[in-house]
C-alpha cells in the first residue's frame, strides 16, 4: 500500500482528527482513526481477493433474510441487482477499494447502500463481520483446495505417464545417496505418485472437516432473528451450518489444516526437485531438462541451471512459513473473535501462490524432460549393486543364514574391489574360496536386470510391478477428470 512511515507520527496524530469518523462503524466516535491505527488496522490491501466468495456470502445471506421475512422481497431484489453490479465493476476493474473502510466487508456493504440507499443498510442484520469473514474465508479455501488438488492431480498424470515409458529402465537406487540396489526409473517416479495422492487425501479430508457454515453465528453469540443457518448453508455449497457460536467465529484450524497439507506436499515437491537438480547436475546426467525449465548462466556459456527446480525446493519456505505463521498468531487467542486472526489471510494466499506456482513448474518439468537411459543403466550397476543378490542367492540355493550369507558376500565384495574389478567378474574358483558350495548359477543374479526383475514382491521395483502400477494409475486419474471436486480424490 506504501505508506509514507517517513511521516512524523505527531503529523500524523493531528490530521487523525481532522477524518471523519469510518460511516460502518462510527456511530459513537467524534473523529477518525490515525493514519497509523488505519495502517495497521486495514486488510483491504490483501482481503479484497475475498470479494467473490463476499458477494456469494451475501447473496446467501439476503436471500434467507426475505425468506423467514425479515426483509422484504423487494429489498432482496435491490441487494441483489445491487450485488451483481458491484461484482461486475470489480471484475472489471472499475471499483475503487477505500483503506478507510477497511476492509473487503465492509467496502462492498457501503457501495451497496451507496447504490441502493435503505435496502443496502438492512444487509448486515442477523450477522457480523465476525460470521461473515469466517464463512468468506472457509469458501476460499475449499476453492483453493479445489484448485490445487486438480494441480497435483495433472502432477501425477504425468509422472505415471512418465514412469510406464520407463518401467524397464535401470536406474541405481540409493540409500545414503550411496547405490545401493538397482531399481527401475518408472519404479521411483511412482514412488512420487504415492506421495501425491496421500497429499490429495490430505487436502480432500481438509475438504470435508471445513465445508461447515459459520453464516449466522453472528458476533459471537447468534442472533435474536428467526434466521434459516441450514438455508444459507446450503445455497453456499456447505454441508451444514456449525454448531457453536463461538467456535465458527473463533477457530481458523480448516486454515491451517489446508497449510499443513500444503507444507507436506511442498516437503514432497522439494524433494522431487532436489532429485531433478541431482539427476541433471553433470557428474549424474540421468536427465535432461527442456530449454522451456532450463536458464543459463551470464558468465559460463556451458551452463544449463535448473533454477525452477532449485525455486520449487526453496518455495517450500514460504508455504512451512506460512503454517508457522498462523499457527503463532493463532496460539493463545481467548475466544472468540479478536484482530489477531485478520493476519489469517496473508500467509494462506502466499502459501497458495507458491504452491500453485510448484505444482505447475513440477508438471512442466516432468512432462518436457528426457531421461538419459543409457547413463543411468550404466550407474546402475556400479558400487556393488548387486551384492545383496548374491547373499539372496546364498540362502535361497545353500540354505545358508542370511547373517552369514550377509559375511560371505562382504568378503566377495572386498575381493572385487582389490582387484578393481565388478562381481561379475570375479571367478568361480574365487568366489569358492569363500564358500565351497558356490555355484556356476550365482552368475544368473549378478546383472542388473536380473536383480529388477527378480524384485517381484507387492510393491517391488520389477518391471511388471511398475508397469501395472503406472497403469492402474492413469487410469483412475483419466476417470478422475479435471472438473471434479477434492471430494473424489482417487485413492
Ligand atoms: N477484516 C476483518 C478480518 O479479517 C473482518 C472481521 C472484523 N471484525 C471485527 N470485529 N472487527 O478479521
Amino acid at each position: 500500500m506504501g505508506h509514507d512511515m517517513s511521516l512524523s507520527s505527531a503529523s500524523k496524530t493531528e490530521t487523525a482528527s481532522q477524518k471523519d469518523a469510518n460511516m460502518q462503524w462510527g456511530g459513537r466516535f467524534a473523529g477518525g482513526p490515525s493514519e497509523i491505527m488505519q495502517a495497521i488496522n486495514a486488510s483491504i490491501s490483501f482481503d479484497k481477493a475475498l470479494w467473490k466468495q463476499d458477494i456469494a456470502g451475501s447473496l446467501a445471506h439476503a436471500a434467507m433474510l426475505a425468506h423467514v421475512g425479515i426483509i422484504s422481497k423487494d429489498d432482496e431484489t435491490a441487494i441483489r441487482n445491487g450485488l451483481t453490479a458491484i461484482g461486475q465493476d470489480i471484475e472489471a476493474g472499475r471499483f475503487e477499494f477505500s483503506e478507510a473502510l477497511e476492509d473487503i466487508h465492509m467496502n462492498i456493504e457501503a457501495r451497496l447502500s451507496d447504490r441502493i440507499g435503505e435496502a443496502g443498510k438492512r444487509l448486515h442484520t442477523a450477522r457480523s463481520r465476525n460470521d461473515q469473514v469466517a464463512t468468506d474465508f472457509r469458501l476460499w479455501v475449499r476453492d483453493a483446495i479445489d484448485g490445487v488438488d486438480q494441480q497435483v492431480a495433472s502432477l501425477m498424470r504425468a509422472l505415471a505417464r512418465r514412469a510406464e515409458e520407463h518401467a524397464a529402465d535401470p536406474m541405481p537406487g540409493f540409500t545414503h545417496l550411496q547405490t545401493a540396489q538397482p531399481v527401475t526409473f518408472g519404479h521411483h517416479l511412482m514412488a512420487y505418485v504415492e506421495m501425491l495422492a496421500r497429499d490429495r487425501g490430505r487436502l480432500a479430508d481438509t475438504r470435508k472437516r471445513l465445508n461447515e457454515c459459520p453464516l449466522g453465528s453472528a458476533a459471537l453469540a447468534g442472533t435474536s432473528f428467526p434466521i434459516d443457518r441450514s438455508m444459507t448453508a446450503g445455497l453456499l455449497g456447505f454441508d451444514r451450518p456449525t454448531a457453536n457460536s463461538l467456535d465458527s467465529v473463533s477457530d481458523r484450524d480448516f486454515a491451517l489444516e489446508y497449510l499443513s497439507a500444503l507444507s507436506i506436499m511442498a516437503m514432497h515437491l522439494s524433494r522431487l526437485a532436489e532429485e531433478i537438480v541431482i539427476w541433471c547436475s553433470s557428474p549424474f546426467s540421468f536427465i535432461r531438462l527442456s530449454d522451456a525449465f532450463t536458464t543459463g548462466s551470464s558468465i559460463m556459456p556451458q551452463k544449463r541451471n535448473p533454477d525452477a527446480a532449485e525455486l520449487v525446493r526453496a518455495k517450500t519456505g514460504r508455504i512451512t512459513g506460512s503454517l508457522v505463521s498462523l499457527l503463532t498468531v493463532m496460539k493463545g487467542l481467548p475466544l472468540a473473535y479478536a484482530k489477531d486472526m485478520q493476519e489469517d489471510k496473508e500467509p494462506v494466499f502466499a502459501a497458495t501462490d507458491a504452491a500453485t506456482l510448484s505444482l505447475a513448474a513440477c508438471d512442466g518439468m516432468i512432462r518436457d524432460m528426457t531421461a538419459n537411459t543409457k547413463q543411468m543403466r550404466a550407474l546402475a550397476g556400479s558400487g556393488y549393486s548387486t551384492a545383496t543378490d548374491i547373499a539372496d542367492w546364498l540362502v535361497r540355493v545353500l540354505k545358508v543364514p542370511f547373517r552369514t550369507a550377509h559375511h560371505v558376500t562382504g568378503r566377495l565384495v572386498a575381493k572385487a574391489e582389490e582387484k578393481g574389478v565388478d562381481l561379475a567378474d570375479l571367478s568361480l574358483a574365487e568366489m569358492q574360496a569363500e564358500e565351497p558350495g558356490i555355484t556356476d548359477d550365482i552368475y544368473s543374479v549378478l546383472t542388473v536386470e536380473a536383480s529388477i526383475a527378480s524384485r517381484t514382491s507387492e510393491g517391488g521395483t520389477a518391471s511388471t510391478n511398475v508397469l501395472r502400477e503406472a497403469r492402474k494409475w492413469q487410469e483412475a486419474l483419466a476417470a478422475d477428470a479435471p472438473s471434479t471436486s477434492a471430494n473424489s480424490a482417487a485413492q
